[in-house]
């Protein structure tokens, strides 16, 4: 994508990623692809906001030329070490000598501990200033939105937050702004990237966020890191991100199950009617043949999760040992869960999902239910009340 000005001698120099369909190591499903967004803003000093990951370290050069030769930066502005934002650092910075680097303390150890370069490095902290010219940034500290280095950029006169990874999405796009994309997709795209990869630090957000609107500082426009810049109304995605952060849930429950020969799943699809018979949104996926990070988005607005496997080897299955291992490290507090699953001589599978989950802030609301081999007509209708009552249990 070619350089555009978003304001006034602010230019949009970053890349789309339209091929990327795996993201952190493959915990994350980019079935949009990404973009990695890089700002350039030029006055009488010119910074550049952010880089893009190495393998297109040209393109985003490309771009900057396009505005001014390299050589002219004054500043890049390192918001976050990741390094879909520094891996194409030492590229720019060999063609702008110059440059001085700014970002937290532990962004300069973590460039450091990434790249082994002595980049002439400035810490700043929360409301540092950097003059440009006419215009000037100032900087908010996040650190673990979502890492320890993390920094927000602010430019006062153009009411602009850069804030990196918050607010982002991974959305590929050729067009740049919120009202130029599907508004469903878009917002689809935000909650993904919000459940997926910021739900265990809600309490962090929100206080940040709430930091933030103290300072009273205006926000006309928020350009993130990944996807389009919200210009239209960015309150609505800072009021979706308090929403996210406070555990908004709604009557919902998602039901996630593994099964072998196909007697968990009867259970999964009569539990689903027991809780649909009382007028709960019900979400169900067979953990093998379905996205996990399609799971994960559905999750988050749920105010209960129910787990079901086959036992094998006194165990649960794989892929649902896999999700859950996910579902462990994003600590959803204050969800309803509660597990089922059919055995064969000797049961494990439901113990084993138990303690897997016992110390990640949910609260199993049931016993958990166990059918031996083929659940029979009975044993279908204690998995449609198990259902129920799981539901009546969310009230
Ligand atoms: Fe988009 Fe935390 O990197």
């Amino acid at each position: 994508m070619a350089a555009i000005e978003i304001l006034p001698k602010i230019y949009s120099v970053g890349v789309v990623d339209w091929g990327v369909r795996n993201f952190h190591g493959h915990t994350y499903t980019t079935s949009r692809g990404s973009s990695y967004n890089a700002y350039l803003i030029v006055d009488e000093k010119i910074a550049l906001v952010d880089a893009v990951a190495a393998p297109f370290a040209q393109e985003l050069i490309d771009n900057i030329k396009e505005v001014v030769p390299p050589e002219r930066i004054d500043y890049i502005i390192a918001n976050h070490v990741e390094t879909d934002h520094s891996g194409a650092l030492p590229a720019v910075l060999a063609l702008c000598p110059k440059a001085k680097v700014l970002g937290t303390a532990k962004c300069q150890e973590g460039l450091y501990k990434h790249y082994y370069q002595n980049w002439d490095f400035q810490t700043v902290k929360t409301n540092d200033q950097l003059k440009l010219g006419q215009r000037s940034l100032s900087f908010i500290e996040a650190p673990m939105i979502h890492w320890p280095d993390s920094m927000f950029t602010y430019c006062p006169q153009d009411q602009l937050l850069l804030p990196n990874d918050a607010f982002g999405q991974h959305f590929a796009s050729s067009a740049r702004f919120d009202d130029q994309v599907d508004q469903c997709a878009l917002m689809d795209e935000a909650e993904k990237y919000y459940a997926n990869i910021l739900w265990p630090l809600g309490a962090v957000i929100l206080k940040k966020i709430q930091e933030i609107q103290k300072l009273n500082i205006p926000i006309k426009m928020i350009a993130p890191s990944h996807g389009v810049i919200w210009r239209r109304d960015p309150a609505k995605i800072i009021n979706a991100y308090l929403g996210w952060a406070k555990g908004e849930v709604r009557d919902k429950v998602v039901v996630v199950y593994e099964t072998m020969w196909g007697s968990s799943e009867q259970m999964a699809r009569k539990i689903v009617d027991g809780l649909a018979s009382v007028g709960i949104e019900v979400k169900l996926f067979d953990v093998a043949q379905s996205d996990r990070t399609e799971i994960i988005t559905q999750m988050l607005s749920a105010k209960g999760f129910l787990f079901g496997s086959s036992t094998h080897d006194n165990d649960m299955l794989p892929n649902i040992a896999a999700f859950l291992e996910i579902v462990k490290g994003l600590k959803p507090k204050g969800r309803r869960i509660g597990f089922f699953g059919s055995y064969g001589w000797a049961g494990g599978a439901l113990k084993e999902m138990q303690d897997l989950l016992s110390n990640c802030g949910t609260q199993e609301t049931l016993p958990a239910l166990a059918v031996k081999y083929v659940p029979d007509t009975a044993e279908l209708a204690g998995c449609f009340e198990f259902g129920v009552k799981f539901a009546q249990s969310l009230k």
